[in-house]
């Protein structure tokens, strides 16, 4: 496993992190495959694990936090999410910063996340929405400094609403923010727009999200794909966006060379980018962890492959979490 420096912190993060979403509240985890399966990417290198105390109410933290624990001789860099007072993803152009990130907010659901993770100190704190109309109230800088002076985080970052990469930039003008959090793959490509030019020149770390597009990436999907009630991909594929989706992902197999997977194709897509300081895919199988893992060889993508598959951008602008 290959590591990068992860922005002006200067921390040391395998190149290739873990995204522990499915396993909280995806339908179809299991506790112990997950826990199998963390325990393999630590065995492999991977030292960054990005969890949300909203990816089953702590269910996720803990796993990440029983990891921990059995494993202390590792660094291991803990990044979870504070989500919003309302509860409401992504945040609505109207939700003032009072409905999300009040102080007392900020405070509590850190304490929460301390106790699930079962550690005295957050790495990395996160936003798990944001609105760039908050940057200006005093509320939540006071909070987040009150945090890091008390020792209970090391760092602050936020976690970019869906298809809006640079509704943060006034966020990342205060100093205060040490990363952000994007969606970024290879049909997701405007974070290279402005977000990353911005952080690049600020030394701010890009943990790049949703490498497989929630799935779409893996090649697995078909155009009749379903999941239990309440599972969230039933919402990100509803309508005509499961078809258009598995149609763009049939478009890409001709430029994904012999012998490459699809899933393999996205991770080095994404690992093409030296702004990119780490990619979080989502992953419960120990299978997924052994393939997701092994992208970080340092061979880089073929030229002419890689600009092939910028023509497969896609610019979207759906309202999902
Ligand atoms: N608002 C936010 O802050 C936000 C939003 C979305 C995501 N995130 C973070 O980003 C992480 C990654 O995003 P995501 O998990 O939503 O989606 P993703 O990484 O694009 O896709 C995850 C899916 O890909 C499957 N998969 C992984 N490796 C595979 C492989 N080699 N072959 C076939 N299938 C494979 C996983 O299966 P299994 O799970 O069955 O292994 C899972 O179904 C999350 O876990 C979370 O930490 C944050």
């Amino acid at each position: 496993m290959r590591t990068r420096v992860f922005g002006r912190l200067g921390w040391p993060v395998s190149e290739i992190g873990y995204g522990l979403w499915g396993m909280g509240g995806w339908s179809g985890s299991d506790d112990a495959e997950s826990l199998t399966s963390l325990h393999r990417s630590i065995e492999l290198g991977c030292t960054f694990f990005d969890t949300a105390w909203v990816y089953g109410q702590g269910r996720s933290e803990k796993l990440l936090g029983q990891t921990i624990r059995s494993h202390p001789g590792a660094r291991i860099i803990a990044a979870t999410k504070i989500p919003p007072k309302n509860m409401r993803w992504p945040a609505r152009a109207d939700d003032t910063v009072d409905e999300t990130y009040p102080p007392e907010h900020i405070r509590e659901y850190t304490e929460k996340s301390l106790e699930n993770l079962g550690v005295d100190v957050i790495d990395l704190q996160q936003f798990h929405v944001w609105n760039d109309a908050w940057t200006d109230d005093d509320g939540w800088k006071r909070a987040i400094d009150d945090l890091r002076t008390s020792g209970l985080v090391r760092a602050v970052g936020i976690s970019v609403n869906r298809w809006e990469p640079v509704n943060v930039i006034r966020a990342l003008d205060t100093g205060l923010i040490d990363s952000v959090q994007v969606v970024y793959n290879i049909f997701d490509q405007a974070p290279e727009d402005e977000l990353f030019p911005y952080c690049e020149a600020h030394g701010i770390a890009v943990i790049a999200r949703v490498p497989f597009d929630e799935g779409t990436l893996t090649g697995t999907l078909r155009p009749d794909s379903s999941w239990p009630d309440g599972d969230f991909r039933n919402l990100y594929f509803a309508g005509d966006r499961l078809g258009a989706s598995v149609e763009r992902a049939e478009r890409l197999r001709p430029d994904i060379p012999a012998g490459m997977t699809m899933p393999e194709i996205a991770l080095r897509f994404i690992l093409a980018n030296p702004d990119v300081a780490t990619i979080i895919p989502g992953m419960r199988k120990r299978a997924h962890v052994e393939a997701n893992l092994a992208a970080s060889d340092g061979r880089p993508l073929d030229a002419a492959v890689a600009q092939r598959l910028r023509g497969h951008r896609w610019d979207r602008s759906v309202r999902i979490s």
